[in-house]
């Protein structure tokens, strides 16, 4: 582990990152925690425990509170605790004191049962989904005790999850990769976040307004504002995901190289539907201005027979290829799972770069599918981090030496203990 210096900085082999670490985290009917105070190290910690304990909901309270989403939740009603929603009125609630170089901060998420008539209309636009949602519960988000939007609370800690699932960022569909795009994009850019959350908005009035024209209920005329709309957010999040992937690809390459016994280079490749074109990293938002309203205007007749938006960000790709071949359709799982590992760990430096603080690093349950090379590249790597989280059955994954320097806690029924010895 690294050294703090008196100014809050922490320096890793010459390396400096300012201090982001979450000094204490308090989950109350939080899935199976009924009531959780645990003080979190500015360490590597193992949190051991047996199946279905807690381990993964611990990780995803974290997640949360970074980014206001849960990582697995579809609706938010499974987040709170099934005791505590026989209750008439179930609150649960997440809060982190977070020390950072620029000042302590308190963050907090309290989600309360509610009838879905009553949410607000504004607060139903998720920047994760085109379509707008009545919220099932009504969700408070509070930044040292003032309410906030879930913008303002994005990017105030910035975390890496890596768990197994996500080997489906390489082989699933391609709206996982438009949301890993997305988060990743969205916690280092508050901007990014907004005119996100302002695409979606566009995109649907955009798309009802097309399945009116398709129904002779409206004008094509009408569709001039909403194309403008739409090619002034959306042109700014291709070129943030252009700059992004080209960066990961960088730093993905060299972790891929070192952990992986695969001859080629590892290439990721951002695929527009506004061009066809794998982006470069390089381009210019007037120029992707441009090629958005040209190819707006030339798909007008299939936007309307099908009554859809068919082109811009939310119809984009990543691909991940070696030796030009798509690993995601014919690589093998232990390929994928290779390509997953270099991703989240370059993830996590791209987000060091960006902010100038170590992200705090969330890895659920993720040795027990490595192998021996790949599993120690993993425990080096993250040595380099100030506040790493790691989740697991068993502590024989974990060589001794590591296991020596990390803290160990022992998950149990919703229950966190310190693990001595
Ligand atoms: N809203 C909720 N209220 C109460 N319990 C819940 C709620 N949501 C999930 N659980 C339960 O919490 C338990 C722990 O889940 P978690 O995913 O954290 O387990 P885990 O320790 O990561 O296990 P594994 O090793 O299998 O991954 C599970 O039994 C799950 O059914
Ligand atoms: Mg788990």
């Amino acid at each position: 582990m690294g050294k703090f210096t008196s100014a809050g900085a922490f320096r890793l082999g010459g390396r400096t990152g300012k201090s982001l670490i979450i000094r204490h985290l308090s989950l109350t009917n939080f899935r199976n925690y009924a009531s959780l105070e645990l003080e979190l190290p500015p360490n590597i910690m193992v949190f051991q425990g047996d199946n279905a304990q807690g381990k993964s909901n611990l990780l995803e309270a974290i997640y949360l509170l970074a980014t206001s989403r849960s990582p697995r939740a579809t609706n938010e009603r499974e987040l709170i605790n099934w005791s505590a929603l026989r209750e008439e009125l179930p609150v649960c609630r997440l809060a982190a004191d977070v020390q950072k170089a620029r000042g302590n901060l308190s963050l907090e998420i309290a989600l309360r049962g509610k009838p879905a008539a009553l949410s607000e209309a504004e607060d139903s636009f998720s920047p994760w989904h085109s379509a707008p949602k009545a919220p099932p519960i009504h969700k408070r988000i509070r930044v040292n005790g003032v309410v906030r939007r879930a913008v303002d609370l994005v990017g105030q800690i910035n975390v890496v999850l890596f768990s197994v699932q996500d080997i489906n960022i390489v082989g699933g569909e391609p709206a996982l990769r438009r949301r890993y795009l997305d988060i990743t994009n969205s916690q280092i850019d508050s901007h990014y976040l907004r005119q996100l959350q302002r695409y979606h908005r566009v995109l649907w009035q955009r798309n009802r307004l097309l399945r009116q024209i398709a129904f002779n209920q409206a004008s094509p005329d009408e569709l001039s504002f909403w194309d403008q709309e739409l090619v002034q957010t959306g042109a700014y999040l291709v070129v943030q995901r252009d700059h992004m992937v080209a960066a990961l690809e960088h730093l993905a390459q060299a972790i891929h190289d070192e952990v992986s016994s695969d001859q080629g280079k590892l290439r990721l490749a951002y695929l527009r539907s506004i061009d066809k074109k794998r982006g470069k990293g390089e381009s210019r938002i007037e120029e992707i201005a441009e090629l958005f309203a040209r190819s707006l205007q030339a798909a007008r007749k299939k936007e309307i027979a099908q009554g859809m938006s068919l082109v811009g960000p939310h119809r984009d790709d990543l691909r991940f290829l070696t030796n030009e071949t798509d690993l995601g359709v014919f690589g093998s799982r232990g390929q994928q799972r290779t390509v997953a590992l270099s991703l989240k760990l370059a993830e996590a430096k791209f987000m060091l770069s960006k902010t100038g603080e170590h992200p705090i690093l969330l890895l659920d349950d993720v040795l027990s599918e490595l192998d021996v090379q790949r599993r120690r590249h993993l425990l080096r790597s993250v040595t380099s981090y100030q506040q790493v989280l790691m989740t697991t059955t068993s502590l024989d994954q974990f060589e001794p030496d590591f296991l020596e320097q990390a803290v160990l806690f022992r998950v149990n029924q919703g229950r966190v203990e310190p693990l001595s010895g």
